[in-house]
């Protein structure tokens, strides 16, 4: 059975754009495809673990040693995390600005799982392998931002959100990557952009 995993990170609940055009994805999605399962990842529930110890683990695994004790507990942790998300057939991202930038929850998720042998390995001549390359894994992110906005200047402050988490997916070796966007800003027309997300949403779901 195919499974599409809606991995979101805004804690807004209710009041939040991202899911609420998440929603609108993953419902004409159900629709379209009745023998797909979805499942529902919300970063902000608790299921991500410190990688305060598993830092001091990455570096070891890095010098060639195994992690042995609490190093090895989180360890397993961060692989857990990164076995449910490499399970999914595919994965729809649902992604605010924060700052410029992304939730930090997000990054988190990304410093959990981003490891040597899962990820990424490197040589030292030839840099970097992207072990995610070659999986047919299609990704879909939802941005949304409410000041920052495509066609205005840096007075409005500049995006490190979709180029950061862009670069990050194509590291990895995702490369099949559909994009919806929110961008109302400040003078725009809220309505008529939140129409036109959820209309990218729908057809995109359709043939995703
Ligand atoms: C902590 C925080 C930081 C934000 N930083 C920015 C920002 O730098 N630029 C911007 O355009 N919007 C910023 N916003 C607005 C959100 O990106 C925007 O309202 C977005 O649609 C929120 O997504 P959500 O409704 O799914 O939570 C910020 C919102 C929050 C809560």
């Amino acid at each position: 059975m195919t499974t599409l995993l809606h991995i979101s990170t805004s804690p807004r609940g209710d009041a939040s754009e991202s899911l609420r055009i998440a929603g609108v994805f993953t419902e004409v999605y159900r629709e379209t495809h009745p023998d797909a399962e979805v499942q529902q990842w919300d970063l902000w529930d608790g299921s991500l673990p410190s990688f305060a110890t598993g830092a001091k683990a990455k570096m070891t695994v890095f010098a060639g040693a195994e992690p042995t004790g609490d190093e090895a507990t989180a360890w397993a942790a961060a692989r857990e995390v990164f076995e449910r998300f490499d399970a999914a057939d595919a994965v729809l991202f649902s992604v605010p600005m924060w700052n410029a930038g992304i939730p930090y929850v997000l990054k988190q998720f990304i410093d959990v799982i981003s490891q040597p042998g899962w990820i990424f390995g490197v040589d030292p001549t030839t840099g970097y392998q992207h072990l995610l390359a070659g999986r047919d894994k299609r990704v879909a992110v939802i941005y949304t931002s409410a000041v920052w906005g495509p066609e205005l200047g840096p007075e409005f402050g500049r995006n490190f959100q979709s180029t950061y988490f862009d670069d990050w997916l194509r590291w990895t070796g995702l490369t099949d990557i559909s994009e919806v966007r929110y961008h109302p800003t400040l003078t725009g027309d809220q309505q008529l952009a939140r129409l036109a997300a959820e209309e990218a949403a729908r057809d995109l779901a359709k043939t995703f």
